[in-house]
């Protein structure tokens, strides 16, 4: 069981984002993001237990904001497709750099690599020879979630445990 925060599109646009992966698939092969699984992670907190956590975002302010998806790329030392925004809204980082800052208080032990904000669309895939045009979508970021993943014989299985309005 792992846990990590995340934001989670609207459904129109993960439909549209799966829609777009599975065109990538065809070039790059790999695993596209089922529909339901697409997200942002905001940080990765691996096997530990919530409480402490969700007390720990519970106190994060942060505004919301709209998260442009702008720009796809493949990262050929994890073999993933991912979109995201050509530069994080500001709104975003200090989300980031504040729930961090407070999972730090909670003595949670967060990965020292720097934030990236990206949505994996495929995973295990090839270099594409290129990537097609993406869908215009719209991604209000009004809440922030946190969700367990748990593995299972058919893939990771997601379940959200809270969520945290912004304002
Ligand atoms: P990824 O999409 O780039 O693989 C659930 O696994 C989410 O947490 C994924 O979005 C994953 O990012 C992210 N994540 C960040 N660090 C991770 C780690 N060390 N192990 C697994 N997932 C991680």
């Amino acid at each position: 069981m792992r846990l990590f925060f995340a934001v989670w599109p609207p459904a129109e646009s993960a439909r549209a984002l799966a829609q777009w992966a599975r065109s990538v698939e065809r070039d790059a092969g790999g695993k596209p993001t089922a529909q339901d699984k697409i997200h942002l992670t905001l940080a990765f907190l691996g096997g530990v237990e919530p409480q402490k956590a969700i007390a720990a975002a519970k106190r994060v302010k942060a505004a919301p904001h709209e998260l442009a998806v702008e720009q796809a790329r493949y990262w050929r030392q994890n073999s993933i497709v991912w979109a995201g925004p050509r530069e994080a809204p500001q709104a975003l980082l200090d989300l980031v750099e504040r729930l961090k800052l407070e999972l730090y208080r909670a003595e949670y032990i967060l990965e020292r690599r720097p934030f990236a904000a990206h949505v994996t669309l495929l995973r295990k895939a090839r270099p594409p020879k290129s990537l097609p045009p993406l869908p215009a979508i719209r991604w209000p970021v009004g809440e922030f979630l946190l969700m367990q993943s748990a593995v299972s014989s058919s893939g990771s299985v997601y379940q959200p445990l809270a969520r945290f309005e912004l304002q």
